[in-house]
């Protein structure tokens, strides 16, 4: 059963559709911790709920950037955790963090990657125009939203979206994507040959 670790810096319904999955035995794992950058994250109620550990590790600012990662880093490395997911987490990691867990972090993203990276992906692509959108999940390197792409799911843009319906849409596909990539990641069942994950057979 993998042992995974959830960071969280807003709503965590992502990280409750990972609870979800775990209780109705649809993900064999279970979330060892859950941790925030902000004190209020409703991401944090959820997971008490549900009975996981929770540990704020408040932003200190950008100058303290390295020490913030390498305290987050000693936490994850306590916890033994398999696998790290980024469920709505609003930093950028630092390279040492990335370099200190290769390919055992993924994050979620409402866009379908490469298009759209950063904040605010489903305004971007409405501002863009595309006539379809999605979300991503995928390995984390150094870059923004850059690493190899493990789960897509597209959903339709229509003419008379908003910023929030494209996100709503999008939301319920991000819950579906997340459990199945990570049970795919937890699987082992999978390679990188360049950028692309493929499953064995
Ligand atoms: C989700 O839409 C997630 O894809 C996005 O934040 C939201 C978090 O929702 N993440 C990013 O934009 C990261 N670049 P949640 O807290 O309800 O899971």
């Amino acid at each position: 059963m993998g042992r995974l670790a959830v960071l969280v810096s807003g709503r965590g319904s992502n990280l409750q559709a990972l609870i979800d999955a775990i209780d109705t035995g649809s993900l064999d794992a279970e979330i060892v911790i859950v941790i925030s950058d902000r004190p209020g994250a409703l991401g944090l109620s959820r997971a008490e709920k549900a009975g996981i550990p929770v540990q704020v590790v408040a932003w200190e600012g950008e100058g303290r950037r390295e020490a913030y990662f390498e305290k987050i880093a000693s936490i994850l490395r306590a916890a033994n955790v398999d696998l790290v997911i980024l469920a709505g987490f609003m930093r950028l990691l630092s390279a040492n963090l990335v370099r200190a867990f290769p390919q055992q972090i993924i994050n979620i993203h409402p866009s379908l990657l490469p298009a759209f990276p950063g904040l605010r992906a489903q305004r971007q692509a409405l501002e863009y125009g595309v006539k379809v959108a999605g979300c991503t999940v995928h390995f984390v390197d150094e870059g923004l939203d850059s690493g190899p792409i493990i789960v897509q799911k597209a959903v339709p843009i229509y003419d008379h979206d908003t910023e929030e319906t494209l996100s709503e849409r999008i939301l319920t596909k991000e819950h579906e994507a997340l459990p199945e990539a990570v049970a795919l990641v937890l699987s082992k069942q999978w390679q990188i040959r360049g950028r692309r994950v493929t499953c064995e057979s």
